[in-house]
C-alpha cells in the first residue's frame, strides 16, 4: 500500500463540460511527480498542483530528446465508479520504452497506486459521457544538464490527466489518409517501437503536409523498401482483404500498441481469421481494384478505432468500403467502448477499479 503525499492546488480550475475541442486541451488540477538519481533510484514520489517544471537548459530532454511517454485511459461508469483500462500493460510498455532510451524503469506497483490516487483526487475531472475518458499521460524525461551525448543520470517522471473526447474532429467516423512515400515514421533498427517523443517529432512535417492537402493522417510505409504498411498516424493499422484481417507484425519500427493487442485478442475470441503478416501497399491497391479490399482501420488508445475511408497513393484516390465505417471496425468500436463503459463482460479482466 502506497500512501503518496499530496500538496493540494490552492484553487480549482473550471472543469470543461464540452470536450469537442482538441484532444488534451485541458489538464486536471494535480499531477504525480518523482525524481531519479543514479545510485539513489527513484525518490520523492508526490502529488502536487499541475504546473510547469524547472529544467536545466542543457538537460538531456532539451538537447537530445531523451523523453518517453505513454497514454492510457480511465472511464466513469453509469454507477459513478471509475475504471482504468489495462493500466499495467501501459506501465509495462513505458518501462520497455525506457529501456530503449537508456532510462530507468519505474516500480509498476507504485505507478499504478499513483494513477489511482491521482484520479481519485481529481475524480470530478473524469467525464461521464460515453466515449469520453480521462487520459492518463505518463512521461519521463532526462533532467541532467551536460553536453556530451550520453544518457542522463537524473530523470523526472510525471503522471497527469486530461479529460478527453474523440481524437479526430471526424469523431469515430472514417478519415482520409495520405500514403507517404517520401518520409518514414521510424527507420529499421531505430527507436520506432518505443513511445519516444522523438518518433512523434519525426512525423510532424509530413503530418502537416497531409493536413494542408486535406488529409487527417499519414499511412507510414517501411523505411527500407517503402512498400510495407507500418502504422497510420499515431496508430497501428489493420486491413481486411478477401475475408482475412491483416496487421503488420511487431518489429523495431512498430509500436506495440495495447489497443492492437486488445483488438487481436477480441478478433481471435470471435474466431475471425487474423494474420500478423507484412502488408504490401501494392496488394492493398490491387485488392481495391478487384473489389476485395473490404475494410481498413487504425487502432490506438487515443482514437480507439479509426476507420480509413479513403487513401491517397501516387495521386490516385482509393475509396475503402464506400468511404463508410465497415462492420468489423464498427463491431470492435462497439465492443471496446462497451468494455470501457462496463456494459459488456470483461472476460480478459482488462478493467481495473
Ligand atoms: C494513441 O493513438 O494512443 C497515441 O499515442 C496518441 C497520442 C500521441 C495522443
Amino acid at each position: 500500500m502506497h500512501d503518496i503525499p499530496v500538496t493540494r492546488a490552492a484553487a480549482h480550475k473550471p472543469i470543461p463540460q464540452d470536450l469537442k475541442a482538441s484532444f488534451g486541451d485541458y489538464f486536471s488540477d494535480h499531477m504525480f511527480q518523482m525524481e531519479y538519481t543514479e545510485g539513489l533510484g527513484w525518490h520523492d514520489p508526490r502529488i502536487v498542483p499541475f504546473g510547469p517544471l524547472q529544467l536545466h537548459p542543457s538537460s538531456s530532454v532539451i538537447q537530445y530528446a531523451q523523453a518517453i511517454f505513454d497514454g492510457s485511459k480511465g472511464y466513469r461508469r453509469e454507477d459513478g465508479s471509475i475504471h482504468l483500462f489495462r493500466p499495467q500493460a501501459h506501465i509495462a510498455r513505458l518501462n520497455r520504452s525506457a529501456g530503449e532510451l537508456c532510462m530507468p524503469a519505474v516500480d509498476p506497483d507504485l505507478v499504478l497506486a499513483a494513477m489511482r490516487q491521482l484520479i481519485d483526487l481529481d475524480r470530478d475531472w473524469v467525464p461521464a459521457k460515453r466515449g469520453n475518458a480521462i487520459y492518463v499521460r505518463q512521461t519521463m524525461v532526462g533532467t541532467e544538464g551536460y553536453m556530451v551525448v550520453r544518457p542522463s543520470r537524473t530523470y523526472t517522471y510525471l503522471i497527469f490527466l486530461c479529460p478527453v473526447g474523440s481524437y479526430y474532429s471526424e469523431g469515430a467516423g472514417p478519415v482520409r489518409i495520405l500514403v507517404s512515400e517520401t518520409r518514414v515514421r521510424a527507420a529499421k533498427g531505430a527507436i520506432g517501437s518505443a513511445k519516444a517523443g522523438a518518433n512523434y517529432a519525426a512525423s510532424l512535417k509530413v503530418g502537416r503536409e497531409a493536413a494542408a492537402a486535406g488529409f487527417s493522417q499519414v499511412l507510414w510505409l517501411d523505411s527500407v523498401q517503402r512498400r510495407y504498411l507500418e502504422e497510420v498516424g499515431t496508430m497501428n493499422i489493420m486491413v481486411k482483404i478477401g475475408g482475412r484481417i491483416f496487421t503488420p507484425p511487431l518489429s523495431d519500427s512498430i509500436l506495440p500498441g495495447i489497443t492492437r493487442d486488445s483488438v487481436l485478442k477480441l478478433m481471435r475470441d470471435w474466431a475471425m481469421e487474423v494474420a500478423e503478416a507484412p502488408i504490401d501497399i501494392e496488394d492493398v491497391i490491387a485488392a481495391s481494384r478487384t473489389g476485395t479490399l473490404e475494410e481498413m482501420w487504425g487502432v490506438g488508445t487515443a482514437a480507439v478505432i479509426s476507420p480509413v475511408g479513403e487513401l491517397a497513393w501516387r495521386g490516385e484516390k482509393i475509396v475503402v468500403n464506400g468511404g463508410q465505417t465497415g462492420p468489423v471496425a464498427a463491431k470492435l468500436f462497439e465492443h471496446l467502448t462497451g468494455l470501457h463503459a462496463g456494459t459488456v463482460p470483461d472476460s480478459h479482466g482488462w478493467s481495473v477499479a
